[in-house]
């Protein structure tokens, strides 16, 4: 069986091309991208999508006058492509708990920290203004809780006395790009087993 994937971005979008990438090489298997959702219009992400033949939708936020309604119209298409997982990207909107309960356990978000350390916004600065030695990348299955839900897997990058946000940004990206299609693939063979919080990986 396949499982479609559909992917929520607002950005760049290195860590679908990342996804994208191990589907189009084998790694993953089983898989395909049903599509990618963007609450930006200028998202590179969506144009990352188009060059792959992958449907790119806008969904502009100034058409809905809550929340609710917003995520009402993604989880419609959400549906409408046969979506078995979703992936959160970069995607920096809060989600209803409604659409997230709709997922439960097939919504994944990957996070520039070792959570629970440093939620939210702009966590590499959180890192170093901390003074940590040691940051890294977390993904996780989304919970109604930002940046909360039951950890999948986890990489550590070291922070250096030389390092910027930018600097660090750049380091983390690796990993995290590793990080998301090693979890996606996990997702995809049927290895992950949640158990409350604990996710275990069946070998
Ligand atoms: C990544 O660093 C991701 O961890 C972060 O946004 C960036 C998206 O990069 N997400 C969050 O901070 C979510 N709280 P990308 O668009 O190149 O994948």
């Amino acid at each position: 069986m396949t499982v479609k994937i559909s992917v929520l971005v607002s950005g760049r979008g290195t860590n679908l091309q990342s996804v994208i990438d191990a589907i189009e090489n084998g790694e993953i298997r089983n898989a395909e991208i049903a599509c990618v959702i963007s609450d930006k219009k200028e998202a590179y992400a969506l144009q990352r999508a188009e060059k792959h033949g992958i449907a790119g939708i806008f969904v502009n936020p100034a058409d809905f006058s809550s929340r609710q309604e917003y995520d009402q119209k993604v989880l419609e298409i959400l549906k409408e492509k046969g979506t078995d997982l979703v992936l959160l990207a970069g995607y920096m909107r809060i989600i209803s708990d409604e659409l997230i309960n709709e997922f439960k356990n097939k919504m994944i978000n990957i996070h520039p920290s070792l959570l629970p350390s440093f939620k939210g916004l702009n966590a590499q600065k959180q890192a170093i203004e901390y003074g940590v030695k040691m940051t890294g990348c977390t993904v996780h299955f989304v919970e109604p809780d930002l940046d909360a839900g039951p950890v999948i897997l986890q990489k550590t990058v070291p922070i250096l006395e030389s390092d910027t946000v930018e600097t660090l940004t750049e380091r983390l990206l690796v990993e995290e790009n590793k990080a998301y299609r090693e979890a996606v693939k996990l997702f995809v063979d049927g290895k992950l087993e949640v158990d409350g919080r604990i996710v275990k990986i069946k070998r």
